[in-house]
């Protein structure tokens, strides 16, 4: 395999910006560039691969990476890595022998943000994919009923949909969802597929080309298509929507292979609703942002007709909408995603591998290996890459205590108000600003690069949820107390911008 063209492009222009640097204009003309020269080199297809030989023939049911691993045994014997323990300052965990720390004790506020909720019960830092079947099995969140969508992205699932389904893998997918998760853990361990995400579930077992297989994802990316959401990172659902649109957007046929190369990953590594009263969804209509997915959720009905939460919070009865993960989202929105960086690229960097290169199977954090991450884009030396990210990470865990702070002192407030005699419908807009803030300050929490995908982005998610947190506060502090609040707190909406944005 050739090195990948955007790496090189890449550097090259990050070289040349620095040729520049002196002249302040200039920068505004490279970025403009950049973002042409991103897209039009990434819109070909899945590029052939180079050729290997075959020991054996492998196929859509072979979900056992072993038996791939006698064609492949580099990628094999590096994806066996993910198993080894690592650690970053915020990212990896500690260590193969126990469970990972729980997120909840180490940050009291999330516990409290989640009362009336699994999360509240058992919520840890993630590790590495070798883990991912055996630490769902674990978790004490499956002391409460939980539905059979879990497996989605936890398992390699797609035979046993395809079998649930009478060989239509989307109704598998559909029936999944009503089913316990003990009984079809129990079915995935007695069909011989109980292993974590394998070769098959990213790749075409005939071509090794890329691929999309999880359901989730191509329903959501085909719904995000069709919608107005901001697509600047994903240049084919550009294509799509100025074309005919005679078929739905979809990524095995429209992605280019460095679409693909985060696609693959935004299979699971996304904000998603899962129970057994609604299918999997990953709620993309409306868009990709925080507030985008924010819309889609409080327009949303459960099938029964009644208003879209996550649950009802144990102390103050407010309906709250709980983040999972969103890494493909956060991503979308920083100047890597409009770079046309991947997640590959970052998270799989090339290795070398005798006379070839090869992309490292060990998906692990990035920070474990700055010269090959970073370096082959980045001209600044490894301790300045580290400490670039540090800078972004602290700015981010600073920002996000103050939310957590913020979200306590509210939770306390509408607490009070309570035991004052408020009523429901009184405490209605300190309600809705507690469910605003807890999104906002969670789908950062929950978010597992600690603001590094998009600081920017990052970094006004939180300072909304403050400010909603702040006036759910005001608002609950107000009732049947004879304190006076200023007139936008009582009304719960944000005061209108105080200047108009100068023109562009
Ligand atoms: C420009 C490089 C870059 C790109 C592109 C990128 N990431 Fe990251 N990612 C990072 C860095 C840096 C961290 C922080 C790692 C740490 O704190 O140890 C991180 C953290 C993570 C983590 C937590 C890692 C851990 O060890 O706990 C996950 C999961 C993750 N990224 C997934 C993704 C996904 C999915 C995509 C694509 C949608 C993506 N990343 C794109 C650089 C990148
Ligand atoms: C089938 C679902 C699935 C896919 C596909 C997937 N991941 Fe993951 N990933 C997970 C789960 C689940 C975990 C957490 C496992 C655990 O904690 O037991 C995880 C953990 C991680 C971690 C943390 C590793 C560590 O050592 O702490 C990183 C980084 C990561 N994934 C990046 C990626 C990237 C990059 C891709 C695409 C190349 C990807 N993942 C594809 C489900 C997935
Ligand atoms: C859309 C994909 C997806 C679905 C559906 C999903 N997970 Fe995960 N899960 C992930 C990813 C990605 C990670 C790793 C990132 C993280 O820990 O934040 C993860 C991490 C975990 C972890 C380890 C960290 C922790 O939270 O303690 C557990 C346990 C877990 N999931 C359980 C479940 C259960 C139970 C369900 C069903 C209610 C479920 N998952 C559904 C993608 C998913
Ligand atoms: C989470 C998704 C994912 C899983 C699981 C996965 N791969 Fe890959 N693989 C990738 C990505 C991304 C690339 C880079 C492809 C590209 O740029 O075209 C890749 C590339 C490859 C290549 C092409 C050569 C190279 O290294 O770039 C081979 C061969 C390969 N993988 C084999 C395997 C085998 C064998 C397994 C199972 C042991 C496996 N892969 C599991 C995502 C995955
Ligand atoms: C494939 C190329 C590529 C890789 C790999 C890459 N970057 Fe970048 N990075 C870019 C480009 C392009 C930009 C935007 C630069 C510009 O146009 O000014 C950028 C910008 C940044 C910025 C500035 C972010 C901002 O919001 O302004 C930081 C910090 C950064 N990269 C860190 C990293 C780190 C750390 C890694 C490794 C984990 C990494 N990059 C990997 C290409 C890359």
């Amino acid at each position: 395999m050739t090195d990948d063209p955007h790496a090189s492009r890449a550097s090259l222009l990050l070289r040349s910006r620095a040729f520049f640097a002196g002249l302040g204009f200039v920068a505004a003309a490279a970025a403009a560039f950049a973002a042409y020269l991103t897209t039009d080199v990434y819109r070909h297809k899945a590029e052939a691969l180079t050729p290997f030989v075959r020991v054996v023939e492998v196929g859509e049911d072979d979900t056992d990476p072993a038996k791939w691993g006698r064609n492949w045994p580099a990628q094999f014997g590096a994806y066996k890595q993910t198993s080894r323990p690592t650690k970053t300052r915020f990212g990896g965990h500690a260590g193969s022998e126990a469970l990972p720390e729980e997120k909840i004790a180490r940050d009291p506020w999330l516990q409290r943000m989640f009362r009336g909720y699994a999360f509240s019960i058992d919520y840890r830092d993630r590790r590495g994919h070798a883990y991912m079947l055996e630490d769902q099995e674990q978790t004490k969140r499956l002391t409460k009923p939980q539905s059979g969508s879990c497996l989605h992205c936890h398992a390699s699932v797609m035979p046993l949909y395809r079998a649930l389904g009478a060989g239509d893998a989307d109704k598998g997918f559909e029936a999944s969802h009503a089913m316990s998760y003990q009984q079809i853990n129990q079915q995935l361990h007695d069909s011989g597929h109980a292993h974590p995400v394998s070769c098959v579930d990213c790749h075409d077992p005939s071509t090794m080309a890329l691929r999309v297989t999880r359901p989730g994802f191509k329903r959501a990316i085909a719904a995000f298509a069709e919608g107005k959401g901001d697509a600047v990172a994903l240049p084919s659902v550009q294509a799509w929507r100025e074309g005919k649109r005679a078929r739905p957007y979809d990524p095995s046929t429209d992605a280019s292979r460095n679409e693909l190369r985060s696609f693959v990953c935004g299979q699971c590594h996304v904000e998603y609703y899962c129970s057994s009263k609604m299918p999997l969804t990953f709620p993309w209509a409306n868009g990709l942002k925080v507030d985008d997915i924010e819309g889609t959720w409080d327009a949303m009905k459960f099938p029964d007709g009644s208003a879209f939460s996550d649950y009802a919070h144990a102390e103050t009865g407010a309906p709250i909408l709980k983040a999972q993960h969103p890494e493909f989202e956060l991503w979308s929105q920083g100047i890597h995603a409009r770079s046309g960086v991947s997640c590959a690229d970052c998270h799989m960097p090339y290795v070398r591998e005798g006379a070839t290169k090869v992309s490292d199977h060990w998906v692990r954090s990035p920070l474990l290996q700055v010269n090959r991450a970073c370096q082959t884009c980045h001209r600044a030396s490894e301790a300045e890459m580290k400490a670039r990210v540090d800078v972004i990470q602290q700015r981010n865990h600073d920002l996000m205590q103050r939310g957590g702070a913020a979200i306590v002192e509210l939770i306390d407030a509408v607490v009070a108000a309570k035991q004052r005699g408020a009523t429901e419908q009184e405490l209605a807009v300190a309600w809705k600003l507690q469910r605003q803030a807890q999104w906002r300050l969670d789908f950062i929490a929950a978010e597992n690069s600690m603001g590094f995908h998009a600081p920017q982005e990052a970094a006004r998610t939180l300072a909304e949820a403050i400010d909603f947190a702040r006036r759910g506060q005001l608002a609950a502090v107000t009732l049947r107390s004879g304190i006076v609040a200023p007139p936008s707190a009582a009304s719960g909406a944000a005061p209108a911008a105080s200047s108009a944005a100068p023109p562009r």
